[in-house]
């Protein structure tokens, strides 16, 4: 098992990880224990959790981006109320990021905040929306907008939940340890590079080596004044085309989907204007276009720039992205002109399926 621990939260890597849950569980003496979980991971991964807890309670929402929602925070909340829920309850959140935003934000502001602890059972999740404590729901079609930041206690990543995770949520996954490599670690993607989501026995190796980068940089800055703002590589433009698809979209883009075809385009753009190679462009490129299939959705520059500019993370109108100076190099804080977007959006569209 390996660990890293923390001034406020621990985290401990490997198929042995729920021993130690165990051990944890019995030490702090919680007054109830809830674990909230969707309907996938209470078919493929509470089975092999609820060995390694005693008396507790379970709350199951369905599977879903759909649905990380105030709706499901009031049932998880009217949960905790009906079973009279101290401050010294904790909720272990069983699944995906959408799971650990959810069930964090329920945690994180009953009674002013509990204990909750992360059993992330997607790549994604293990390597990103586990660690950090960013929680929150999505509201009025726009994705992340109603939340707090509050780390959980405790988060547990046991390689053996992606066993029963499907081929396309863990490329998404793969999409999140890319950005963690195309920011901070350029001998990453290289390893990267060499495998495909399918040459999965190669890849688990990488997670904790994609963590221990998440885990650097959101201790240095943990509330995203600085350089925690270098993680939303390929996200300005990334999270606008989920927020599209979301709303537009029978089947939905996933994030990691989202997000590679985000990075595409915020690749184009550093290369434009923070000198990032023609050569390494296309490295990024091949990359993720021989992983992930083109985007057949409408991609409308105007509609895309809209939702960029609401976004959370972007004052006055001004749209604020993290670019790479080269593999391995990022920058924050860097504007563009919404001509420059639209030309990245056009190099994406214009890429061959
Ligand atoms: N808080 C953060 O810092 C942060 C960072 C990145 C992403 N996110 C958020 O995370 C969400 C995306 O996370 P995700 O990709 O994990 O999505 P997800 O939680 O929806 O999980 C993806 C799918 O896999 C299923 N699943 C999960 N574990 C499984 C398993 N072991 N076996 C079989 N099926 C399984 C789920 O039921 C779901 O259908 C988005 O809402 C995004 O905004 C948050």
């Amino acid at each position: 098992m390996k660990e890293i621990i923390q001034k406020d939260f621990d985290i401990f890597l490997g198929t042995d990880v729920l021993e130690k849950l165990s051990e944890i569980l019995i030490n702090n003496e919680y007054s109830k224990i809830f674990v909230v979980m969707d309907s996938n991971t209470h078919k493929f991964c509470w089975p092999i959790l609820s060995p390694y807890i005693m008396n507790y309670e379970i709350i199951v929402i369905p599977a879903g981006e759909a649905n990380k929602t105030l709706k499901y925070a009031e049932i998880i909340w009217a949960k905790f109320q009906e079973l009279f829920a101290d401050r010294r309850a904790v909720l272990i959140n069983l699944g995906g990021g959408v799971i650990s935003d959810l069930g964090g934000f329920c945690a994180a502001t009953y009674k002013r905040g509990i204990d909750f602890i992360n059993i992330p059972t997607t790549l994604l999740s293990m390597v990103d929306a586990s660690i950090g404590g960013k929680l929150g729901v999505d509201f009025n079609s726009l994705k992340n907008v109603i939340g707090v930041f509050q780390n959980p206690k405790y988060i547990f990543i046991n390689p053996n939940f992606l066993n029963t995770l499907p081929q396309d949520e863990k490329r998404n996954g793969l999409a999140e340890v890319c950005k963690h490599a195309l920011i901070e670690d350029k001998s990453l993607f290289q390893k990267l590079e060499s495998i495909t989501s399918h040459d999965w026995e190669n890849a688990g190796p990488l997670i904790f080596q994609s963590v221990k980068i998440k885990v650097a940089i959101v201790k240095k800055d943990p509330l995203e004044k600085d350089i925690r703002k270098a993680l939303n590589f390929g996200h300005t433009i990334g999270h606008a085309i989920e927020t599209n698809s979301l709303l537009n979209d029978e089947v939905p883009l996933k994030h990691g989907e989202a997000v590679a075809i985000g990075i595409i385009c915020e690749a184009y753009i550093s290369k434009a204007i923070m000198g990032l190679s023609g050569s390494e462009l296309q490295r990024i490129t091949d990359y993720f276009m021989q992983r992930f299939p083109k985007y057949k959705g409408k991609l409308n520059t105007a509609k895309l720039i809209e939702v960029m500019k609401n976004d959370k993370k972007n004052r006055e109108g001004i749209i604020n992205f993290s670019l790479l100076k080269k593999i391995g190099k990022v920058k924050i804080d860097v504007n563009c002109h919404d001509e420059l977007i639209e030309k990245a959006i056009n190099y994406y569209k214009g890429l061959p399926a």
